[in-house]
């Protein structure tokens, strides 16, 4: 395979490519590199390849002439790439695809980036390394150059290694031990100096899977897992994510299609389903919030039907997430069992389907270490001093589009999954 690396520093790459599998993969005639600094094809009697910025603003931008005239000098067959923090994300699956062509164009910029018509003119497809900044281009360029090297037939001295390696499999690796086998009172695991293969790769498959889980669950919930991984993963004893969050659905005070206070009634739906939501995802609790008398009779009721009698015989796993269940009269009452019950006061976070702009992720940092109780309207959504008075408002689901009214249970289901984040 040919990396053709346009650079301004074509002397960044002289260390890395001299050590270690990739030289000798040099030697081996595997991979071989050539250079191409857009300088020496600046018709700017300084050589200068960059210039200010339309618009103003800090920094240079890499002019469009010069570079188009260094790819110009590319083979046919090459495949341009140009490193970018916008663009396609480098993934051991990436590598694999470009470990099958014959030449790599690698585009390194520095400064503020390229002048934007350079994408236009030529066909180059943006890379990035990373959700982060660097100074230029070249170091990204050795991570590709190495991430699709190993990859090529014979680079590596067994080329099964590759394939048992983190991202291969779509998991994580398994942990690895050498000599001494007790170090600082550590020993290695019995299993792996069994001599018996079949148990060492299922212990190895094990470790993959819980190190997956731990460190990035992310990638584990579009793994390839086979029926005894999900038992195994099934009889993990792992802490609940759910635990800190709390539902509240209130009932009043809500307001109407022409924006008068009102109190909604109570429905059989929207007490099952989020309960079971609850249940599914391990949450702390839910909240049915109204101050009539009359529907938290009813709603005890229903409630006391699936845990008590012939309900709770009939279904007892609708016992169990009716169990969830906590009916209160107003929002606050909620607050504070949360808090009678935690030792702290929740965050409150409040929904609409109009308004709010926080963000899960942000909601997910409250999460990891104190109690929120996410706050669900009736009718047509909570009043502005519910609101106002919260602690955050969530960004409403499908905030971009004109039509985004879901069903109450459809909205808490929905927030609940993207607050935890969960895999599966
Ligand atoms: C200082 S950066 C320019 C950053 C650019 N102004 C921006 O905000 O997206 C200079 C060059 O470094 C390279 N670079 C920086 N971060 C990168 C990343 N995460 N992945 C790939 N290339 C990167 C690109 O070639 C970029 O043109």
């Amino acid at each position: 395979m040919r990396f053709s690396v346009i650079t301004i520093f074509p002397e960044f790459f002289e260390s890395p490519l001299s050590c270690g599998l990739l030289s000798k993969a040099r030697e081996k005639g595997l991979v071989e590199f050539s250079f191409i600094n857009p300088r020496d094809h600046s018709t700017d009697r300084h050589h200068n390849v960059d210039d200010r910025p339309y618009g103003g603003g800090p920094g240079m931008v890499m002019a469009v002439d010069p570079l188009r005239r260094a790819i110009s000098t590319l083979g046919p067959k090459a495949r341009i790439l140009m490193l970018s923090p916008k663009g396609r994300p480098l993934t051991q699956a990436l590598a694999r695809e470009l470990a099958g062509e014959e030449e790599l164009a690698l585009l390194c910029g520095r400064y503020e980036g390229f002048d934007a018509r350079l994408e236009e003119l030529c066909p180059i497809e943006a890379v990035s390394v990373g959700d982060f900044v660097l100074n230029g281009g070249e170091t990204g360029a050795l991570c590709l150059i190495e991430a699709v090297g190993r990859l090529i037939p014979d680079f590596m001295g067994k080329d099964e290694s590759a394939d048992e390696e983190s991202f291969s499999t779509g998991f994580l690796e398994y942990p690895h031990y050498t000599r001494p086998e007790e170090y600082e009172g550590l020993k290695v695991p019995e299993v792996l100096s069994s001599g018996h293969h079949g148990r060492i790769a299922q212990w190895r498959r094990e470790q993959s899977l819980e190190t997956t889980l731990r460190m990035r669950p992310d990638i584990l919930a579009n793994a390839p897992l086979t029926d005894a991984d999900i038992k195994y993963l099934k009889a993990l004893d792992r802490v609940r994510p759910g635990r800190n969050l709390h539902v509240a659905l209130v009932h009043y005070p809500v307001e109407n299609k022409s924006g008068q206070t009102i109190t909604t009634s109570l429905t059989n739906l929207d007490l099952h389903d989020i309960a079971r939501v609850s249940c599914t995802y391990g949450l702390g609790g839910y909240y049915i919030c109204t101050p009539v008398v009359d529907q938290q009779t009813l709603a005890r009721t229903l409630v006391g039907h699936w845990r008590e009698g012939y309900g709770l015989t009939a279904n007892p796993d609708r016992s169990e997430a009716l169990g969830r269940v906590r009916v209160v009269s107003l929002l606050d009452d909620a607050v504070a069992d949360i808090a009678a019950r935690t030792g702290r006061r929740p965050k409150v976070l409040a929904t609409s389907a109009k308004a709010g702009n926080m963000t899960c992720e942000q909601a997910a940092r409250w999460l990891r270490d104190e109690p929120v109780l996410l706050v669900l309207g009736t009718g047509h959504g909570l009043r502005p001093e519910v609101l106002e008075g919260a602690d955050g408002m969530l960004r409403a689901i499908r905030f971009m589009d004109r039509y985004n009214h879901l069903s109450v249970r459809s909205a808490a289901s929905i927030m609940v999954d993207r607050l935890l984040g969960d895999v599966g």
